[in-house]
């Protein structure tokens, strides 16, 4: 492909950190700065603006077709005074953060970077050849504006207007030093090249006049963090539903954004709430905030350290990359015939006239599937203990509602011993001759990524990360019940989805088409709309790494905080009439999913890995429940109450009786 790159394009590729997969950390302003001075550099190159030392000279408003420069222009074109550059790189930098969304995409759909959930950015492997500023070599983008930079500062070359314009932006984000070895000769060099351009120099005085302002700001202006009155709150009615989305957002209306809980015999929870905070968090979490502090415990009861979910920066990154492929939904497409046969197994345990807890009946036919697709093991003879082991754990170690002792009960300290135990099956079967011929697994990746490097994944991690999976089941089960709770409550979404599941099943096993394609829209949207009412997962826990302000709140460094991911699923501006239960809100043209307001798999770096391919457990288990056999709540009077810690799932009183078994169990 030969295509010219802009400003704005080369200096958002060369501030890209591959190993991190974000951007080098450049403070807000100077980056912002930057970038619009970057947008303003192009506009001139392009001779739609001409800059003299005064002034910033509008010469012709025709577009350019580039949707990041295109509003610049339009913004200058409109002003009725003429104003210098940089007046306008402090007037659009608070906008900057469209342009590089804007440089993003386009970068992605030009093939030159890859995203990744999470928010995280690489090079796309494919090479690509540069047009009409380089030539015709052929190398990433990238390696490109970096040669030219380097050749620039080190061989003294006369550099192309272009080139002095990026190394002055990229000098003023202060990030050149971590691209090239840079001695005094050199970065003279670079303040020599830097004063050979206006707009350049325009970007830099800005940054330098504004550079104690923002932080002095802060700190004048920070709001006080309201505290909630605990006498209020324990009058919500939601409180004795147990329903922690709707309370945080009710709590939102009253305090805003940012205010303290502090709950009698616990710590305080600073907690972030709204659309706003799930923006900032989504954006700039990885920035100021940190997962490792608030996992140390826990990590401890599994006897690792540096456990994916508490990772944090470069080694995240990577970690996520690595294990990516053994969550990925295709995985399951591949083995529909056996997840089939491995859940139609467990339901054959269950008999006609029988009532078998919610929660328990779910997670073990999540399991059932999971467990063997996952790490080659069957797991259901002591998946029940297990969870009754991850259960304290968390409540000891994270949610820290028990005393840390009640992890050492003999029961426990039991429990403790068949994470060993699943170990030990787990290993057992991945021998290279028991594996060959083996569709590869969550397992074989594991054990391939420790044996490659010791370090990165040691023998210590293999406990945890070898009986993830069942501890995965728990949450699938967890929010499977959930889902056939609202199923079987509400005859006339029961009716449907069991035509959906009858018409799939009709002609034998369905294929990943008719899984995903319209003949189960609406268990799908019915799916949705019970993960935004019964997230399992409410909120996620940080600490804050780096001071910041959120929403005018300042953070200092060291505190705790709880991001109610999914307030916003309760607030009336994103969700209208929030507490219906209505599956055209994921329809067009409402989509009321879209954007960060819908996050039952979380938010930002830490989004949940296995997203996708849960939706595909959750959906056919749903389906085959519905297919199947008929089921109703048991007792008949039972209102829905939730459990919500360590996370949320029905309360234990919640049962269904199997009243009818409609189509037999084929083996
Ligand atoms: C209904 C089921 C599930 C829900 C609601 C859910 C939700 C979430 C949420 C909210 C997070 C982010 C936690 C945080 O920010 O601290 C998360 C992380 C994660 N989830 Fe899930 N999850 C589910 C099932 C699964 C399954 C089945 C798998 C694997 C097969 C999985 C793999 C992961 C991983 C690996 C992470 C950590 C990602 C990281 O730290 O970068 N999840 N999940």
């Amino acid at each position: 492909m030969t295509r010219s790159l802009t400003l704005v394009d080369e200096l958002v590729l060369t501030l890209l950190n591959e190993e991190s997969g974000y951007f080098r950390q450049v403070p807000g302003w100077n980056l912002n700065c930057a970038i619009v001075g970057a947008a303003l550099a192009e506009l001139s190159l392009m001779s739609r603006l001409d800059t003299d030392l005064d002034s910033l000279i509008f010469l012709d408003g025709t577009a350019t077709g580039d949707p990041a420069l295109d509003p610049v222009l339009y913004r200058i074109a409109a002003s009725p005074e003429q104003r210098n550059a940089q007046y306008w790189i402090e007037r659009l930098a608070p906008e900057a953060e469209s342009l590089i969304d804007l440089t993003l995409a386009r970068l992605c759909d030009l093939k030159i970077l890859q995203h990744h959930d999470g928010d995280f950015w690489s090079l796309a492997g494919s090479a690509w050849r540069m047009g009409l500023h380089t030539g015709s070599e052929v190398g990433t983008a990238v390696e490109f504006v970096k040669t030219r930079i380097s050749r620039a500062i080190f061989n003294n070359e006369i550099p192309d207007p272009r080139d002095v314009i990026i190394i002055c932006l990229i000098d003023t984000c202060d990030v050149l030093r971590f691209i090239f070895e840079l001695d005094e000769e050199s970065e003279q060099r670079v303040e020599d090249i830097c004063r050979m351009d206006l707009i350049g120099r325009a970007i830099a005085d800005a940054v330098g006049e504004n550079i104690a302002g923002p932080l002095f700001r802060r700190s004048a202006l920070a709001k006080v963090i309201p505290v909630v009155k605990l006498r209020k709150l324990l009058l919500s009615k939601h409180v004795r539903s147990g329903n922690l989305p709707a309370i945080l957002a009710e709590l939102h209306a009253e305090y805003g954004p940012v205010f303290e809980v502090r709950p009698p015999f616990a710590d305080n929870m600073i907690c972030l709430v709204g659309p706003e905070t799930n923006h900032w968090v989504h954006r700039n979490g990885r920035m100021h905030l940190r997962a490792r502090d608030y996992l140390e415990d826990f990590e401890k009861v599994y006897g690792g350290v540096g456990l994916l979910p508490a990772l944090d920066g470069a080694d995240h990154f990577r970690y996520r990359k690595s294990i990516q492929p053994a969550y990925a939904r295709a995985r399951l497409e591949e083995q529909l015939d056996e997840f089939f046969a491995h859940a139609r197994n467990e339901m054959t345990t269950w008999q006609v006239g029988e009532t078998l807890p919610a929660v328990g009946m779910c997670r073990k036919l999540v399991n059932s599937a999971m467990s063997p697709l996952s790490v080659s093991i069957d797991s259901q003879d002591i998946v029940d203990e297990m969870h009754k082991f991850k259960d304290r754990a968390l409540k000891t170690h994270v949610g820290r509602t028990l005393p840390k002792f009640m992890l050492k009960t003999p029961g426990m300290k039991r429990r403790a011993r068949l994470v060993g135990e699943v170990v030990d099956r787990v290993l057992s079967v991945h021998t290279p001759a028991q594996r060959a011929g083996c569709p590869r697994d969550l397992a074989d990746e594991l054990l391939t990524m420790h044996s490659n490097d010791r370090q990165f994944l040691p023998e210590s991690n293999l406990r945890f990360v070898l009986s993830a999976p069942l501890i995965a089941s728990m949450y699938v089960g967890d929010q499977l019940s959930f889902i056939a709770h609202a199923m079987v409550s509400q005859p006339e979404f029961y009716e449907k989805i069991r035509a959906e599941a009858d018409a799939l099943f009709a002609d034998g096993d369905p294929d990943r088409e008719a899984l995903t394609g319209p003949g189960t829209d609406i268990t799908r949207r019915f799916i949705m709309e019970v993960m935004r009412m019964h997230p399992i997962v409410p909120l996620s826990v940080r600490n804050v790494a780096n001071a910041c302000e959120v929403e005018g709140y300042e953070l200092p460094e060291g505190v705790r905080v709880f991001i109610a991911t999914t307030a916003t699923h309760y607030m009336e501006d994103l969700f209208p009439d929030p507490f219906k239960f209505d599956i055209d809100r994921y329809k067009a043209p409402r989509r009321e999913h879209l954007g960060t307001g819908y996050a039952p798999y979380g938010l930002g770096t830490h989004t949940c890995l296995g997203s996708r391919l849960t939706e595909l457990y959750l959906a056919t288990n749903l389906l085959m429940m519905a297919h199947y056999f008929t089921l109703e709540i048991a007792p008949r009077n039972y209102k829905l109450r939730i459990s919500p810690f360590p996370s949320m799932s029905p309360n234990r009183k919640l049962k269904f009786h199997i009243s009818e078994r409609r189509h037999a169990l084929p083996a």
